[in-house]
């Protein structure tokens, strides 16, 4: 089993870098066989896929499939017909939107979200919901950080679409995404995944979990920006509409119409990211190598170390729930707000979020306007954690005079 060190190795990125990188919910670093796989595609194959009918765009396209089968063997898909390349998780949950829900949903429906859900997939059902007069419905915390099992009454039989992270890119909560799945489903209703900040650190199969939608960015999977997937069942993808139209995903156009050509096709409207979706299939198979179990056992050393380290010092508030390790770490230092911690840490080169991180309702919900976040991938080491929070500790300690208490 490779160690976070022997990792780190393979990421060119930290030969030059001197600091402390973790900001790893946010996108994360690129392994040499993501960065050659790309490079050599642009170097022997470039040609556009679906149109050539010369050899190099017969390779570039039997590239592109068999990255998407990766892909679809990776999530558990039934076939690669359910896998569509998007540009990330934002455009897969707004063809979602747009494409399921504009035309599943009516007046009196209802969504059901969980207040911890990002801005991307939260805004597109506000769309809808707006659109259709349908309601929004939001599942709360309590007080650990967790959905309790009260808050799943919201999905009733008017309940059309649950959308849910399964982990929160601001708490880390994992939320119990079988229980909700069965529960929506026992409701008449369909489950969309946001898996985004889950597939980096978990394994997500969508057959095991019957899920009908699941998204995924491939850039917070150590992949190239610029790629992301939409998994969706094929009896639900079959009755969908397109969303973007254009040139690759039809069948016939006359002056008048166009039938739209089959799965996936139909969902990849112009050139679609080639290099993006190669680079995605070699990200997947190095993460493959290194296995799950051995990333849980690095990440979950590195955040219980740093979560130890943050709860003696009593100046600090960690939004985590208690007795569960997790690879994000959201928290505030009393009196410094936290941009000030972010651009005092900078100085240092140690990249860290601070802000909203995208999902206002849940600060407002915890009462709060923005928070420091840490996140932490199987490349970080106990030296970056240290560094950070010796950090902290001497920006506190110079700013300590001007803190009203
Ligand atoms: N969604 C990304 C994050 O949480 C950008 O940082």
């Amino acid at each position: 089993m490779k160690t976070n060190y022997q990792i780190r190795e393979d990421f060119p990125f930290f030969k030059n870098f001197k600091g402390a990188y973790l900001d790893n919910a946010a996108t994360t670093q690129k392994p040499k066989v993501v960065l050659s796989n790309v490079n050599n595609f642009y170097k022997k194959y470039n040609s556009n896929v679906h149109r050539g009918s010369y050899k190099i765009s017969e390779q570039a396209e039997k590239l592109y499939s068999d990255a998407r089968q990766t892909v679809a063997d990776f999530l558990g898909a039934h076939s690669s017909d359910e896998i569509v390349f998007t540009k990330n998780t934002t455009e897969s949950l707004n063809l979602i939107a747009h494409s399921y829900g504009l035309n599943n949903i009516n007046k009196g429906d209802k969504i059901v979200l969980s207040i911890m859900e990002h801005h991307s997939n939260l805004v597109p059902w506000q769309m809808v919901a707006k659109t259709k007069n349908a309601n929004l419905s939001y599942m709360y915390l309590d007080n650990n950080y967790s959905i309790p099992d009260s808050e799943l009454k919201k999905i009733d039989n008017k309940t059309k679409v649950v959308a849910i992270t399964c982990a929160s890119n601001v708490l880390g909560t994992l939320v119990d995404i079988e229980k909700i799945i069965k529960k929506a489903h026992n409701m008449g209703a369909v489950v969309v995944l946001d898996a985004t900040q889950f597939v980096a650190h978990y394994k997500l199969d969508v057959t095991a979990l019957n899920a009908d939608f699941a998204v995924i960015s491939g850039h917070k999977l150590y992949a190239p920006l610029g790629i992301g997937v939409l998994y969706g069942k094929k009896q639900l993808l079959d009755q969908m509409n397109p969303f973007i139209m254009g040139g690759g995903m039809i069948e016939y156009v006359t002056e008048e119409n166009t039938t739209f050509a089959p799965l996936p096709n139909k969902f990849e409207g112009g050139t679609p990211n080639v290099a993006g979706a190669i680079g995605l299939a070699a990200a997947i198979k190095y993460i493959n190598n290194i296995g799950y179990d051995n990333i849980y056992k690095i990440e979950n050393e590195l955040a219980t170390y740093a979560i130890d380290r943050l709860k003696k010092l009593p100046y600090i508030k960690l939004y985590l729930q208690k007795n569960n390790y997790s690879d994000v770490i959201s928290f505030n230092i009393k009196g410094i707000h936290p941009h000030d911690v972010a651009s005092l840490l900078s100085s240092k080169n140690i990249c860290m979020r601070s802000g909203n991180h995208c999902a206002q309702p849940l600060m407002n919900y915890l009462n709060v306007d923005s928070t420091c976040r840490i996140s932490i991938a199987m490349y970080n080491t106990k030296e970056e954690i240290d560094m950070f929070i010796d950090a902290l500790e001497s920006i506190y300690n110079k700013f300590k005079k001007y803190i009203k208490e």
